[in-house]
């Protein structure tokens, strides 16, 4: 029997989004259904809805989430009904050439639910980065779900499944950020504020928050932020070359995704450093770099996607994490919200006002 529940659905390009009745089918082979209990508004439902990801309209949006298995189809063994679970966009394959090679952090054909989710009248909806969670209840692979302690709150836990992941995976995975490193993180959204909770937790000396926003920079420093630059008052590159020691970061996180915030990391990261963009730029941007300092400073160039995570490995330990108090995650969570306050929660993120809202169902 389909479920009808509630979910929030982008009809068109541009226009608001609304509550409608969604139809979930139960699950099939290798599928789980999900009653969901928290899912964050992160940036990515924003460009859905605003048709910069793709035309595939309507979309069913919401993709930060964690819940409950409530039933899953043939073949699962991993989850079970009870579960408690982070909703992942990186359900691995276990075939492709990344995932042979030993880095399933790349991989090129990762699972989604087969059955589609719909409409009352049967129009087949586009489920935000293959999740669709803000809805009661998710249809999604049994790979998309990863167990984790149920002690964590969901709006915490939840927040993993994307934007926090993606900050802290960009300074410690993708970044490699260890203990005595020096950091500067640019742009102090929840992905930048994820990246110096990341940095802290790897240990490093120096964590430098860069922002044109002070109340950004005053949150920062909560997630372990040891200085901050507001970089509509002072050039970027000049005050994290003074702060450190006249050299440069070890590794620069750019958490904007524009061409002059990436050449400032460019310029800020000490000789042999690391730069890692975890913003997402739009298609129009470009950037011109003069090619001898590309050479000339050596070091890395590296781009972060999903935190280079492995959901497996990654969101149970940082789920421990949080709960022996090592990794403020209740510290994103700005308001928590229910399911008709999307729209305003849009206008509240675009206006600077929150580090996440997550959707409380
Ligand atoms: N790579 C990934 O897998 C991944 C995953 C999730 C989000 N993202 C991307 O990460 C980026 C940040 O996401 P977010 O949720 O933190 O967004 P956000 O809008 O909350 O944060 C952006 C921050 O940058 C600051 N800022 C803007 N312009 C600036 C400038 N010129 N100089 C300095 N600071 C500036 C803003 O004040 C704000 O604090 C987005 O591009 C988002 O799409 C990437
Ligand atoms: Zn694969
Ligand atoms: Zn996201």
């Amino acid at each position: 029997m389909p479920h009808e529940v509630r979910g929030v659905v982008a009809r068109s390009k541009g226009a608001q989004v609304a509550i409608e009745t969604i139809v979930v089918p139960d699950p099939g082979p290798g599928e789980a259904l999900v009653q969901v209990q928290s899912c964050g508004v992160c940036h990515t439902d924003l460009h859905y809805r605003e048709g910069g990801i793709n035309d595939e309209f309507p979309f069913l949006l919401g993709h930060e989430a964690a819940g409950v298995v409530e039933a899953v189809g043939d073949g699962v063994t991993d989850v079970a009904p009870g579960d408690f679970v982070i909703l992942n966009w990186r359900a691995v394959c276990g075939q492709c050439r990344a995932c042979l090679r030993g880095r399933p952090w790349y991989c090129f054909a990762t699972h989604n639910a087969a059955q589609k989710m719909t409409l009352a009248d049967g129009t087949e909806l586009s489920p935000a980065l293959g999740i669709g969670a803000f809805a009661e209840k998710t249809l999604v692979h049994a790979g998309q779900c990863t167990k984790v302690n149920p002690a964590a709150s969901p709006a915490a836990a939840g927040l993993l499944g994307c934007g926090v992941m993606a900050g802290l995976g960009a300074a410690i995975n993708t970044g490699g950020v260890t203990r005595g490193d020096s950091v500067a993180v640019i742009g102090c959204g929840g992905v930048g504020d994820a990246a110096i909770a990341g940095a802290r937790l790897a240990g490093a000396a120096k964590i430098i928050a860069v922002d044109i926003d002070d109340r950004k920079l005053e949150w920062a420093r909560g997630f372990g932020a040891t200085d901050t630059v507001n970089s509509r008052e002072t050039d970027p590159v000049e005050a994290i070359r003074e702060l450190t020691g006249g050299h440069g970061a070890d590794v620069v996180v750019e958490a904007i995704g524009r061409p002059e915030t990436y050449e400032q990391a460019f310029y800020a990261r000490d000789l042999a450093g690391t730069v890692v963009l975890v913003g997402v730029p739009t298609p129009d941007m470009k950037i011109e770099l003069p090619l001898l300092e590309v050479f000339g400073r050596g070091g890395s160039l590296k781009s972060s996607w999903y935190g280079d995570c492995l959901p497996s490995r990654d969101f149970p330990m940082l789920v421990d994490l949080y709960l022996q108090g090592r990794l403020d995650l209740d510290g994103f969570v700005s308001e928590t919200i229910g399911l008709d306050e999307v729209e305003e929660a849009f206008g509240k993120m675009e206006r600077g006002e929150v580090l996440r809202s997550v959707v409380n169902l």
